[in-house]
């Protein structure tokens, strides 16, 4: 088996997200914080299949299949794990490492093609600003007003109307055709090399590490060509090595700068330009496509709220909801923006300045307030069906809310819209509430109730035959340190790695207590990486099943106190010297005591 160093196998997992692999597979519905459908490894007829975008793990509590991404892709295309680690890394458009072989060869080649992005990036550059072909983009930015210094702020660039510019250019500085290719900066086409821009403004595309990853481009005039053959408006460099469109978004590297409180996000680069030099730096795009979970994740690294401003056509207002819902999935917070009379915020900006735009961004409506006004207009208040319809779509909306204030806010808000009762308002919302728990409350039960099947019978037996009661304790436990480091600090101060039941028990501390000390993340998927084959299932169950105590404290003392106490009757039972069992015994009053 090829050894792979750790941050390649981590850059895998971090790159891949298991909700999104899965779907593939299975159809998933949102239930809670999870998503659950149909059991692949199992006969079904109602889903007790169960993935976390979270915790990037999936859990069957039918038939136990449980694990992180390579393992679902072992068992479900039937790879090693050697061979699920190259799917995967190949999907995200990380090159693993030779096999065998020592040389970094993805490392190498990453560097390669940062270097001819930037490279290409300076020759757009300077023909968009001081040559002859470049006047035409030069003229076009002009036109919309795009001043001097936001070309140099975002290095913008042109690429003439040429095949061959660029790829001559880059071969006289020594560039291979198979790397150019590899960049995207070239395409093949009836065995020849062809430049991908053409005729076209340039945006750099940069990371958070000042790395220019892709291109943007954008045609000049419309894009209909005179034989009636249409060009794409916006042309983005394709998925490579360095470039991975759903983890990454345009002008962030810009916008966190400022450490602000809030992120715009809009829909495209010229948008993000002519904000920006309207003096509101903290603005992103995505890259041509719909926001994802990691990109909602990534921002919500560097602000505390997203403020939606998609166009105000219907697609983007269409656009805008999906956003809202992937933000929330993102366990984030979002406002919406909606202009009016313009198309989008390069366009308003343009007539209305910019004060209107600072103006119109304060005035940002909360989330729900978007949902609930678009809902409105769908439903007619006038009739008893059309406010029922209103007021359970409305209650939906609402489940995402986690203070209780602003629901009932929005309780009192629907109630005065519909002239429903509070009351009947709040028990719609309350049932759908209830719902989502359910969903979760059963799926605990079913966990209590079903023994471990397959595998996971196998790593249970090699448990040491302790109480039942002790090992579910402390599988809690486990569980519970892994959601927080302070869990951690108050298990060590009342047992050691010796006092937790079998290896497996005790690996896993010791990899929880070593992550501690190296203040380290604890990720399960990850974690999960450090285990047989046959122990997979059993580890990612006490990562994956748990319930969500109300009170992870409380529920953390109670546990240690029980699994004392579990202790202290085993010791009981088998001490014979009646002066320490005494002892014993008033240990065991002590800790009752303590309940
Ligand atoms: N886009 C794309 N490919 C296209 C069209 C659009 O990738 N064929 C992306 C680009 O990122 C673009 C964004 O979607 O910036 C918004 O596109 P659109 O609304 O069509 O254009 P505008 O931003 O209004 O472009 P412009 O103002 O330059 O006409
Ligand atoms: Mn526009």
């Amino acid at each position: 088996m090829p050894y792979y160093p750790d941050d390649v196998v981590n850059e895998v997992f971090a790159e891949n997200d298991i909700v999104d692999y899965v779907s593939q597979y299975v159809r998933l519905k949102r239930v809670g914080r999870d998503y659950s459908g149909l059991c692949p490894f199992h006969r079904e007829k109602s889903p007790s299949f169960h993935v976390s975008g979270e915790k990037q793990l999936f859990h069957c509590f039918g038939c136990g299949a449980s694990g992180n991404l390579v393992q679902f892709v072992m068992r479900v295309e039937g790879l090693d794990f050697v061979e699920a680690l190259k799917l995967l890394a190949e999907r995200a458009g990380i090159a693993l490492p030779e096999e065998g072989g020592a040389d970094d060869n993805s490392h190498a080649l990453k560097k390669k093609i940062y270097e001819m992005n930037k490279i290409s990036a300076r020759f757009f550059y300077d023909t968009l600003t001081k040559s002859p072909e470049g006047k035409i983009g030069y003229a076009y930015f002009t036109e919309r007003k795009i001043t001097q210094k936001t070309i140099i702020t975002y290095g913008l660039g042109f690429a003439r109307d040429s095949y061959t510019a660029l790829h001559d250019f880059l071969l006289q500085k020594g560039y291979t055709d198979k790397e150019m290719l590899s960049a995207g900066l070239v395409v093949e086409r009836d065995g020849k090399i062809y430049d991908k821009f053409r005729n076209r403004v340039m945006f750099p595309i940069i990371d958070l590490r000042g790395n220019i990853i892709g291109f943007g481009g954008r045609i000049m005039g419309q894009s209909e060509t005179p034989s009636g053959f249409k060009l794409p408006k916006y042309l983005n460099s394709a998925e490579t090595p360095v470039f991975n469109k759903g983890r990454n978004l345009f002008s962030l590297n810009i916008a966190k700068k400022s450490s602000p409180f809030s992120i715009i996000l809009v829909e495209g680069y010229m948008d993000v330009i002519t904000v920006c030099q309207a003096g509101i730096p903290n603005v992103v795009a995505t890259l041509g496509t719909a926001l994802t979970e990691a990109q909602a994740k990534l921002l919500l690294k560097y602000c505390s709220e997203i403020i939606i401003c998609y166009d105000s056509d219907e697609a983007g207002q269409k656009a805008a909801i999906r956003a809202i819902d992937i933000i929330n999935a993102a366990g984030g917070r979002s406002r919406v923006i909606k202009l009016k009379g313009a198309k989008d915020p390069d366009e308003y900006i343009k007539a209305n300045g910019s004060a209107m735009f600072l103006q119109a961004v304060s005035e940002a409506k909360a989330s729900t307030e978007f949902r609930l006004d678009i809902l409105k207009t769908k439903y007619s208040l006038d009739t008893p069906e059309g406010k029922a319809m209103y007021v359970a779509q409305a209650a939906e909306a609402l489940l995402s809310i986690t203070d209780a204030v602003e629901v009932d806010a929005y309780i009192n808000r629907i109630s005065g819209e519909t002239q429903v009762n509070k009351d009947a308002v709040y028990s719609e919302y309350r049932k759908r509430l209830s719902n989502s728990k359910t969903g979760e409350g059963s799926r605990h039960i079913n966990r209590e109730i079903s023994s471990p099947q397959g595998e996971n019978v196998h790593a249970a037996a090699a448990l040491p035959d302790k109480s039942k009661k002790l090992i579910a304790a402390e599988k809690k436990l486990i569980y519970l340190m892994s959601r927080n480091k302070k869990y951690i600090d108050t298990v060590r101060e009342n047992f050691n790695i010796e006092d937790f039941s079998g290896e497996i028990h005790q690996k896993l501390v010791r990899i929880i207590f070593e992550a501690r000390d190296n203040n380290t993340l604890i990720e399960p998927s990850i974690v999960l990486n450090e285990f047989a084959d046959s122990e997979i299932n059993y580890v990612s169950e006490i990562f994956y099943n748990m319930e969500e105590y109300a009170d992870n404290n409380a529920a953390l003392f109670e546990l240690i106190n029980n699994i004392k106490l579990e202790k202290l009757s085993e010791k009981i039972e088998s001490e014979k010297d009646p002066m320490v069992l005494s002892r014993l015994v008033m240990e065991m009053q002590e800790l009752r005591r303590n309940r």
